[in-house]
């Protein structure tokens, strides 16, 4: 089996023909793993992904569809309170409500289905893989979404973790010094406040989580989902990339599957995972796909407040694709530690690796 790129480096890749060059430099590579046989089933993930490709893998080796075992792997993601950015545990909305969303995909069907907006319900991929196969619709929102669950017999809890409420109500209390909430000095010595402040920062709110999985199976059988409890302190009602087709997700059996994770609004614009599968269509290899997408990514951010001094996106975006072969590749438009991506293979240990990327950051700067 072909050894994964554990490393690529990729300084500022800025125009059409720089991405068409790593597109070229990239193939010879992909036909060479192809030659030498790539061992599947293969899962790939957001960063947050080491424990969920791992299931994942064993879930399809012990003959589950792709789509059922990336669903079973994000599981795992949406049980454990200290993922902040998915399921049970995520942080809430601006209200202090957590809303999820998700969506799952599979390539052989050609089905999906998804939830948006979904509260009290701690496995939204499920309840979206009950809407794809109970269904004849794709996306429930809100309120219906609920009542489905309910009525396929998920069970209704709390999901604020009280983790996430300290964090929130630290968010609250600081977001601005022109209304009635007035925090304590003391707030932030809370362990859990730190936790986060350590993670993630003190001043920037607004980081990337969630997790994709993308699946393909030992025939080459193609599956995917996402799932998250979506931007920190978001509006409530605000949705983003994660349930809707084509942008957070998106798989086909004749080209690969592909995923994102990060600003979802810049996936939205540009239909991010539905537009790295046609580069993958035109032969570009799942890293080079990525790449290419987030070139467009970066074209496409052009509203001033979205870009920064030097006119590139203030905001990150990750994307993760494998091919039917089971060729792999994630991209980011920003470098660093959160811009990593995990797979497992059959027969190997799940991996952390570094994604390739359009822009280095340098390290001082979250
Ligand atoms: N990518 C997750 C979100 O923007 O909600």
């Amino acid at each position: 089996m072909p050894e994964e790129k554990t490393l690529t480096r990729r300084d500022l890749i800025t125009t059409t023909a720089k991405a068409a060059a790593v597109a070229a430099v990239a193939q010879p590579a992909v036909q060479a793993a192809k030659e030498a046989g790539v061992a599947r089933p293969v899962a790939i993930a957001s960063r947050n992904g080491l424990a969920a490709v791992k299931l994942a893998v064993e879930s399809m080796l012990a003959g589950a569809a792709p789509v059922d075992a990336a669903v079973a792997g994000v599981a795992i993601n949406e049980a454990d309170p200290s993922d902040v950015t998915v399921g049970y545990g995520g942080l809430p909305n601006e209200d202090g409500v957590v809303q999820l969303d998700a969506a799952v995909m599979d390539a052989t069907a050609m089905t999906a289905g998804a939830v948006a907006a979904l509260e009290r319900i701690k496995h939204p991929a499920a309840v979206a893989l009950q809407v794809m196969r109970r269904t004849n619709r794709v996306l429930l929102v809100g309120g219906g979404a609920l009542e489905f669950a309910r009525a396929h017999g998920f069970p209704e809890e709390n999901l604020l973790s009280e983790r996430a409420r300290k964090i929130w109500l630290y968010w609250k209390e600081n977001a601005s010094g022109k209304d009635d909430w007035l925090g304590d000095p003391g707030d932030a010595e809370d362990p859990d406040v730190r936790w986060f402040i350590e993670k993630y920062g003190d001043s920037y709110f607004r980081p990337d989580g969630t997790i994709h999985l993308s699946a393909c199976a030992a025939d080459g059988r193609l599956g995917c989902c996402t799932t998250t409890s979506g931007l920190f302190f978001k509006f409530q009602g605000r949705v983003g990339d994660s349930p809707l087709v084509g942008c957070g997700l998106y798989c086909d059996a004749e080209v690969g599957s592909a995923g994102s994770t990060g600003h979802g609004e810049s996936s939205i614009i540009s239909v991010g995972a539905h537009t790295v599968v046609e580069f993958m269509r035109q032969g570009r290899s799942p890293e080079a796909a990525c790449l290419a997408t987030l070139e467009r990514v970066v074209r496409n951010t052009r509203a001033s407040h979205l870009r920064d001094e030097s006119g590139r996106p203030k905001n990150n975006l990750l994307l993760y694709a494998v091919n039917r072969a089971g060729d792999v590749g994630s991209a980011a438009i920003w470098s660093g530690e959160r811009s990593r991506y995990t797979v497992c293979r059959a027969g190997s240990e799940p991996r952390l690796l570094e994604s390739a990327y359009l822009f280095r950051r340098e390290p001082a700067r979250r």
